[in-house]
């Protein structure tokens, strides 16, 4: 009986979608009879509206373009009224009123800004990714926005490329999940005028650029491809994503924008995907210094790999027609194109009301926008996303009491909290920095010393382009006397130091993945006080600690976590909120083991992790052991967890993993259980450890719960090179654990 209704309720739901479908492609089908080639290129079109600059800047006469009908889109212009009257000139002024389409970067929040993506994946916390994603389409739906470049699902291993941080950290598995909670977020079913579309990018492998300089050479095989890059975008489709960006790098010598195989073959006909695609800025100009050839060559590879929409190189604008004309490109793959572009607009309701976005009323877009609501929900998780990484003699967390010297760069600034990808960041004075946040906190019952103490780094490259602007530049001697004055009153030191919030982010790869000189000098003069002494790493990437993580008692990374970061913290540093951040990005010993990540393949000589001696003729460095300073998957806790004997029943290749674990410390907390496997023998050879199942779990303290994670055949197969998913029996191991390197292993055989 149950199921029998379920069928009907499915069969309805499949024929209202289709019903839909049909309107649709009427409505499509009309508005096309009447729109001439130039028309249905200039749909094809998008361009900077004015205000921000992601890329080169450029100079569109936008209103004159958008009544000729030359513009189906517009990215990185903000303000409802600035849109809604770029809005009026499409409807009103050109011929066939099509309304815009309008695009911005909301990665981490619109005013509300929440921690950085990399962040908010150590929260492990899907539902709390969820929100934040829907409080940003609400926030910048009411402000004339319709679209986001987001989620970012790019796999990133190596942490000198600054897009680390925009992205959900080196496992394909959470990436996957997280890319699909993001478009729920954005999304929903598109129905609200609250919801936007989301644009799942950088398709694809943009993550794996060589020694992480941005934009650079990618080259991979396709098996690396389908089984470790492909499923966050993968997973991302399946959840119904809109849009679709492509990457910046070449994939196997042909560019990503430029790519049938990418685009058509993987993208639309084998994952279905049913949304359009567009370039990254200016991609299709970008092509001509990769070597392809000059922008109309380049626009005609474009449109026949299945590119939908030119962003910023004007290449389809000015080319195409005349492509047409000389039987480069046919009118029918340009009907294509704008076909999607248009069904796009009609899933968003623009053409039911092209103002939906554009609320008439101040009041009416200010109850939507940063919000206490929006706030409480941001600090919540901020504070989940902290990683506690050492906390010897149970330091953390501090008293509410005494002086506390707060020093460093990152402890007095607000815009330095925010993290990469703030284009709309609220005034700076409209929330609290560390110092303010603490002194609140503390409510007069204990007193902050404040020093900025040195400045946030020597004066380079970096700071001559303007990184870290916020952060004022101060006398270094002077500073420093100040700070070690503070730090002797005190009882306690809290070091605020790290990078800048900027140092992270598009176009920002580095070389060194240490502290910056000036604070790292100042932090060794601090240690040798011999107080209690804290260190809040501020990173966007992971950081090289191997002094710190010997001679600070206490280290937290705190990433870059948006408005509510200040108080984040002091819910955490002083014991309101426990630390349950786990790590989803390798922490190396040093730069040089870069690329370094824990689903490795093996070598046919491997050495031990963690082994202190170097072996000749095995796969070693001198300097240092293979393993990572702190590995995927860690964080610590103010509690602690005991976890018992792990159990594997299998009811053919279905898998029960399960385990007890209790909360055996002083705290209530969350728990991140991973379950991890391993194939022994395989056609291809598969990672050493490869991330499967998690459950996040709440344990009061003395609570045990037993926790089971399911496998399903799928959770034990591979993907062959032409992205065919295969099943091998053999042996398996199956790990279980706290993180990636902690783990009990059952080897089990599953036929
Ligand atoms: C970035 C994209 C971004 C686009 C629009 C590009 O430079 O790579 O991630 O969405 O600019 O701002």
């Amino acid at each position: 009986m149950k199921r029998s209704l379920f069928f009907i309720a499915l069969m309805g739901f499949a024929l209202s979608i289709s019903a839909r479908d049909q309107k649709m492609d009427a409505f499509v089908n009309k508005l096309m009879s009447k729109m001439t080639l130039s028309e249905k290129i200039g749909q094809l079109n998008l361009q900077p509206g004015g205000d921000v600059t992601t890329g080169g800047a450029m100079d569109t006469q936008v209103g004159g373009m958008v009544a000729r009908g030359e513009l189906g889109a517009i990215l990185n212009t903000t303000g409802k009224d600035k849109i809604r009257a770029l809005q009026q000139i499409a409807v009103e002024k050109s011929r066939l009123g099509i309304p815009l389409l309008v695009g911005l970067d909301v990665i981490h929040g619109y005013k509300t800004i929440f921690p950085i993506p990399l962040a908010q994946s150590c929260s492990w916390n899907l539902e709390a990714m969820e929100q934040a994603a829907r409080i940003a389409a609400e926030e910048a739906s009411v402000d004339g926005i319709s679209w986001t470049y987001s989620p970012m699902v790019d796999i990133a291993l190596d942490a000198r490329w600054g897009r680390i941080a925009e992205g959900s950290g080196e496992d394909p598995y959470l990436g996957s999940l997280i890319a699909q909670a993001l478009v729920r977020g954005y999304q929903g079913d598109l129905s609200s005028p609250r919801n936007i579309m989301a644009c799942l990018k950088h398709y694809a492998l943009y993550g794996a650029v060589e020694a992480g300089r941005d934009y650079n050479t990618v080259d991979m095989s396709h098996l690396r491809m389908f089984n470790q890059y492909f499923p966050p975008y993968k997973a991302a489709v399946e959840a119904g994503v809109g849009s679709v960006m492509s990457s910046f790098n070449l994939v196997d010598g042909q560019h990503a924008t430029a790519n049938r195989w990418l685009i058509d073959d993987v993208l639309r006909k084998t994952w279905g995907f049913q949304g359009f695609l567009v370039t990254d800025y200016g991609s299709i100009a970008e092509m001509t210094s990769h070597g392809f050839g000059d922008l109309k060559h380049n626009s005609v590879l474009a449109l026949k790999a299945g590119t939908d929409m030119d962003m910023c190189a004007q290449g389809y604008l000015k080319t195409l027609e005349e492509s047409v004309r000389e039987g480069k490109v046919s009118r029918k793959e340009i009907d294509q194109a704008c076909r999607r572009v248009l069904e796009a607009k009609y899933k968003l309701g623009l053409f039911d009301d092209p103002y939906r976005h554009c609320p008439l009323s101040d009041e009416e877009t200010a109850g939507h926008t940063f919000t206490a609501e929006h706030r409480q929900a941001a600090r919540q998780l901020t504070a989940e996303t902290f990683v506690l990484l050492k906390n010897e003699g149970n330091l953390l967390p501090l008293k509410k009491e005494g002086k506390i010297a707060l020093i460093g760069p990152n402890g007095d600034t607000t815009d330095g909290l925010l993290g990469t990808w703030c284009v709309t960041r609220p005034d700076s004075k409209a929330y609290p920095s560390l110092r303010e946040a603490m002194q609140q906190a503390l409510a007069g019952r204990g007193e902050v010393l404040y020093s900025q103490g040195c400045n946030i780094a020597p004066y380079g490259r970096m700071r001559q382009a303007g990184a870290s602007w916020y952060i004022p530049e101060v006398d270094g001697e002077k500073a420093r006397q100040e700070a070690l004055a503070a730090a002797r009153q005190a009882d306690v030191i809290v070091c605020a130091m790290g990078e800048g919030a900027d140092y992270s982010g598009e176009s920002h790869s580095r070389v060194t993945l240490e502290m910056p000189a000036t604070q790292m000098s100042l932090l060794h003069e601090l240690a040798a006080l011999g107080k209690p002494i804290v260190l809040l790493n501020f990173a966007g990437r992971p950081t090289v600690m191997n002094w710190e993580r010997e001679h600070i008692p206490a280290i937290m990374n705190v990433w870059f976590g948006g408005t509510e970061m200040g108080p984040a913290i002091c819910d955490v540093l002083f014991g309101d909120k426990v630390p349950c951040g786990r790590l989803t990005t390798t922490m190396p010993q040093s730069v040089g083991q870069l690329p370094l990540y824990y689903n490795h393949l093996n070598t046919g000589r491997p050495a031990g992790d963690d082994d202190p001696t170097f072996r000749n003729y095995s796969s070693n460095y001198f300097e240092v052991s293979n393993g990572p300073a702190f590995p995927f998957g860690f964080g610590l806790s103010y509690t602690t967890f005991q976890y018992g004997q792990m159990q594997v029943e299998a009811n053919g290749r279905q898998l029960t993993v399960s385990v007890p674990v209790t909360n055996s410390g002083a705290y209530d907390s969350y728990e991140v259980v991973q379950c991890y496997i391993r194939d022994i023998a395989c056609r291809y050879s598969r990672p050493v450890k490869e991330l499967k199942g998690f459950r996040r779990i709440f344990l009061k303290k003395g609570e045990t719960q037993t926790v089971s994670i399911q496998l399903q055949q799928e959770s034990l197969s591979w993907y062959d090179q032409d992205g065919k998913l295969f099943f091998e029996p053999g042996e398996f191991d199956i790990m279980i654990g706290p993180n990636s390197r902690d783990v009990q292993t059952k080897r089990i055989s599953v036929q």
